[in-house]
């Protein structure tokens, strides 16, 4: 009897342990945040509770990401967001950064027409004119409700009480340093490194460690007190320029004074009974993800079985396609012709995977090899929101690189993006991430750069659905992919979902990238002996999806990445 009932508390204790077999996240009766840390959920949350909409719990999230997740969350970066009221009206703002007005398409190359190591991704040249604040203004004003010190007050407070360094961020603060001391590449060896040098930032930190943010807290304050105006013309405008321009960088006022968001129309499509609304150009998140499940739609992926062989390989072939289009007809739709009706059309999906085939993989090299360029970051982070009124927001947001640029601003308190290196430097030329790029995405003055990032929001019967999306580069489009598949298709809940073991391809290079635990090797053996490259790397792989999920009895249930210190907080 006693051996039984240890056996059983064994089990038990396996089971909860392996995070693989967590069914359910958090569930709640209301409302909903979830994001990349508990601070930042719990100040959205907060403002929800004070009877503040989704909108303004979204304001105070993402600035709460830039004090609570320095790493990807900012004020001095950009982003995209993607909503659903209640009333089933739906939109998009693009508060990407874009490139400065002096920006020249060969400002990276040297004389001899070469790209020059370093200059997009470190220092100031790198920075794109930052779209955060006035995005989270845009929002503010349009569907803001309560008074803007209620939604600033909490994370101005957690600035200034700090935030306690968890064992991953140690890791990541320990790697950055090392990588930054060890690269004597990156800005010809010269004192770019305000991350080091900085006062805050100059310091190892480790695990349990507080990190106060005062000087981010004293911009935060001026914002709450001066408005949008502060950050594109005021006195953090005048110390931002300033510090960019002594750190290499063309920035001016005049380039931060004309920064606007923009509303766009998102992308939307059908899937069975489902609605997908997700992010437009110049993101290529959700065209790239209706080209993928348009050509996936005809297939039956419940009878193949999840992550088994035949799954992989009509995922693989149709993301192979889907991304040797994405750069060469992606970019920014304010400076290039954007064929979307045709690229989208059953019609040509149809005949994109006509030569798909179970026993032969297609090659990259002989599929449509014209310019393309894939940008690529694992550095931003998302959050998705839903309200107790019913309304949503998905936003996912970015400096691009690890800390951006790794220029930290010790007066202003934050660092700056790099987000220059998301366009296409020279065309055939890798950028950071070993992709290459194309005229359609080259740089010109005031252009956005072409992002993947895909904040999405799903309907199923005209109702509410799901609300997600990730970090993680090129991945984040597979990445959300394969979680509304889960869903859909395998009948997992979100937390279940978000935890699956994730696989990727995105045309170049021609390979398959899997985490390196959750697939049976049976499995991903079959697939290499059937011709593709196979790659283990967990590392490359780093989406951490964020969503909600409305589940049949009208509860709500957040799924936090379990990759990252991620966590779900609802009411
Ligand atoms: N910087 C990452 C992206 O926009 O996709």
């Amino acid at each position: 009897m006693l051996y039984r009932f240890l056996t059983l508390v064994f089990i038990f204790i396996q089971f909860s342990c392996d995070s693989n077999n967590v069914k359910r996240g958090v569930v709640s009766e209301n409302a909903m945040v979830v994001t990349a840390r508990e601070e930042a959920s719990k100040i959205g949350i907060e403002i929800l509770k004070k009877g503040g909409n989704a909108f303004d719990a979204m304001v105070a999230t993402e600035l709460a990401l830039a004090v609570a997740y320095p790493f990807a969350g900012n004020i001095g970066g950009g982003g995209f967001m993607v909503y659903r009221k209640n009333s089933g009206e739906i939109g998009a703002l693009d508060y990407r950064e874009k490139a400065p007005m002096g920006a020249t398409k060969d400002m990276y190359l040297d004389e001899d027409g070469n790209v020059i190591k370093g200059l997009s991704t470190v220092g100031g040249l790198a920075v794109g004119v930052p779209g955060t604040v006035a995005g989270v203004f845009e929002v503010y004003e349009k569907f803001g409700t309560l008074p803007i010190e209620e939604i600033f007050e909490p994370v101005i407070k957690l600035a200034l009480k700090g935030v306690v360094v968890t064992k991953k961020q140690e890791i990541r603060l320990k790697k950055y340093n090392s990588q930054i001391n060890n690269d004597k590449t990156f800005w010809n060896g010269s004192d770019y490194i305000q991350y080091e040098k900085s006062s805050l930032w100059k310091q190892v930190w480790k695990e349990k460690d507080t990190i106060k943010y005062n000087s981010l807290a004293k911009t935060l304050n001026r914002i709450m007190l001066n408005g949008k105006k502060e950050f594109y013309e005021g006195e953090t405008a005048s110390k931002l320029v300033n510090f960019l321009q002594n750190n290499g960088g063309i920035i001016t006022m005049e380039d931060l004074k004309s920064y606007e968001p923009k509303w766009r129309e998102p992308i939307i499509f059908e899937y069975d009974n489902l609605k997908i609304i997700s992010m437009s150009p110049p993101s290529s998140g959700g065209i790239c993800l209706e080209q993928i499940m348009k050509m996936i739609n005809p297939f039956d992926l419940q009878q193949y079985g999840h992550n088994s062989v035949d799954y992989i390989k009509v995922l693989v072939e149709a993301e192979r396609r889907a991304y040797a289009d994405r750069s060469f007809y992606l970019g920014d739709p304010d400076f290039n012709e954007i064929p979307y009706t045709e690229i989208t059309s059953d019609e040509y999906l149809l005949d994109r995977m006509k030569n798909f085939s179970f026993s032969t993989p297609t090659l990259s090299k002989d599929l449509n090899p014209g310019d393309i360029n894939i940008s690529e970051s694992n550095e931003t982070t998302h959050y998705s929101i839903l309200d107790q009124f019913g309304n949503s927001v998905s936003a996912t947001t970015t400096l691009n690189g690890a800390y951006g640029s790794k220029l930290y601003s010790d007066e202003l308190g934050f660092f700056l993006n790099n987000e220059m290196d998301d366009f296409s430097s020279k065309p055939g030329v890798p950028n950071m991430y070993g992709l290459i790029g194309s005229k359609v995405n080259r740089i010109e003055p005031e252009k956005r750069m072409l992002s993947s990032m895909t904040p999405t929001i799903i309907e199923k019967n005209n109702e509410l659905y799901m609300v997600l999306g990730t970090p993680g580069g090129a991945a984040i489009i597979t990445s959300v992919l394969q979680t509304i598949l889960n869903v859909h298709e395998f009948e997992m809940g979100m937390q279940e979902a978000v935890n699956a073991p994730r696989f990727h391809h995105q045309w170049l290079p021609d390979v398959v990238l899997f985490e390196t635990t959750g697939f049976d090797k049976n499995v991903t053996d079959k697939v290499a002996k059937d011709g593709y490259k196979t790659y283990f790397d967990s590392s490359r792989i780093t989406s951490k999806v964020e969503g909600i999920l409305i589940l049949n009895d009208g509860k709500i249930e957040g799924g936090a990445d379990k990759r990252g210190d991620d966590k779900a907080v609802g009411f």
